[in-house]
């Protein structure tokens, strides 16, 4: 009878540790869960004992995921056209002869007053929703309050380039700084 008992004794702490690794094993992965924007929903999928799929994060879109037209879409015709036999070298020149890289840099490090320009071709596709990258850059040059960026001041880019240059001068700069993408390498 007592030897009965201590088989049983043995029978039952074996068991529970049984029940306590499997438990563990099937515990949710708390450091998976933890960042995610959709804790909630999987949470509520969890108590219901659905499967819990974790979040993949969206990254951005970049230039190189448009179709050719997307990238200019919404563009004024005239300039849609002075863009289409846009020349990007001239772009730089102008850049540096009308003074913007006094305050814009290709250096994403360097500190200046304007936003850098590293792969600003890419950041323009998602800056406004619904404005393609090409309308995007031309309304910041020809009206820059029109969407100031994050952590910039407004009225400190000069709002009077679109009197200051040519259409085919805007559309140099526009052409050159599409250009600064990642698929560029630029
Ligand atoms: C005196 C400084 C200054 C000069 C000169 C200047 N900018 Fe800017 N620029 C800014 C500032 C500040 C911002 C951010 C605030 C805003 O969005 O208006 C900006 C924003 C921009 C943006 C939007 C960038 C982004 O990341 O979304 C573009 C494009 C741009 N400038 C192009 C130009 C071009 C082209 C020239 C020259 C023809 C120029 N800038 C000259 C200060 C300047």
């Amino acid at each position: 009878m007592k030897l009965n008992c201590t088989r049983h004794r043995t029978w039952l702490v074996a068991s529970l540790w049984v029940v306590a690794v499997a438990a563990a094993a099937c515990a949710p992965d708390a450091t998976q869960l933890i960042l995610s924007p959709r804790l909630g929903e999987q949470l509520a999928a969890l108590e219901a004992g659905n499967e819990v799929v974790a979040a993949v994060p969206t990254e951005a879109p970049t230039l190189a995921d448009l179709a050719p037209d997307a990238v200019v879409a919404g563009l004024p015709e005239d300039f849609a056209a002075a863009l289409a036999a846009a020349q990007p070298a001239n772009g730089e020149q102008i850049a540096l002869a009308r003074g913007c890289i006094g305050c814009h840099a290709l250096d994403p490090n360097a500190a200046m007053t304007g936003p850098t320009w590293y792969h600003v071709g890419d950041t323009a596709v998602s800056r406004v929703p619904g404005e393609s990258p090409a309308l995007y850059l031309y309304a910041s040059i020809v009206n820059p309050g029109e969407f100031v960026v994050p952590a910039y001041p407004n009225n400190i880019m000069p709002a009077n380039y679109a009197e200051q240059l040519s259409l085919e001068e805007l559309a140099d700069l526009v052409a050159y700084l599409l250009e600064q993408n990642a698929a560029n390498g630029s």
